[in-house]
């Protein structure tokens, strides 16, 4: 089982990965959590280039390609290792944040994302996404106060980027969302972290019974 995470900055991902992880535990599931950018040793370089906001010049393709990269260490370190072994795997961004940021936002060619992705994922696929959307604001509002929290001054390069830059990004998600509809499930994150967290467990709810029946774990 594959199960991705996606939406803005502050939304909420790495919150509601934490909670979910901490109830697939509880139910004896063996898991594996990562994330995009930096799932690997090679792909913390690459994420530490992408995200230092000194680097202002990235060129669009550069960057894209710097994400093609770090999936394709990722899939074949962690994610392919994992799933082979029957390992139920929870990824903190995918592809699909691909499609929305360098795609929808920055105006890359699309199909060319889609093919690079491809062939950076050996073709797999998330089971489930789940997409915690809410106002560009409030998620900007969120990683801002998170930041404080940990006393990181510094926004990195995307956080820095103009409220029209995030706004493009969440259109691109509910487009991507809206054209997937079976693998999506898109989740209200303006609501408490309780109630997301209650929302995602609900919808995998029948999975999970499905697997108790077949004592799958
Ligand atoms: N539903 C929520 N309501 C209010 N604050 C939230 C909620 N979810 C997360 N937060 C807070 O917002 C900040 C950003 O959350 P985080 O999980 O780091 O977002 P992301 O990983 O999507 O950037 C954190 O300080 C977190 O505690
Ligand atoms: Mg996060």
């Amino acid at each position: 089982m594959f199960i991705t995470f996606e939406g803005i900055e502050g939304c909420g991902k790495t919150t509601q990965v934490k909670r979910l992880v901490k109830r697939l535990n509880s139910e004896g599931i063996s898991l594996v959590t990562t994330l995009e950018p930096g799932g690997t040793r090679i792909g913390k370089s690459i994420r530490h280039i992408l995200l230092d906001a000194s680097n202002r010049d990235l060129s669009p393709l550069a960057e894209l390609i710097l994400y093609i990269a770090d999936r394709a260490q990722h899939v074949e370190e962690v994610i392919k290792p994992a799933l082979d072994q029957g390992k139920w795997v929870i990824c903190d961004r995918f592809f699909d944040a691909t499609l929305a940021y360098q795609g929808t936002a920055r105006g890359q060619d699309m199909e060319l994302i889609r093919i690079l992705n491809n062939k950076a994922t050996h073709g797999i696929r998330p089971d489930i996404t789940f997409l915690l959307d809410c106002p560009v604001e409030m998620g900007l509002d969120r990683a801002l106060k998170r930041n404080r929290d940990l006393s990181q001054e510094d926004q990195d390069r995307f956080e820095r980027e103009r409220l029209e830059f995030h706004r493009e990004v969440r259109k691109g998600y509910l487009e991507l969302a809206r054209k997937e509809d079976k693998r999506f499930v898109v989740i209200n994150a303006a609501l408490t972290e309780d109630d997301v967290e209650q929302e995602i467990f609900q919808s995998l709810s029948p999975i999970l019974d499905e697997k108790r029946e077949e004592g799958v774990y």
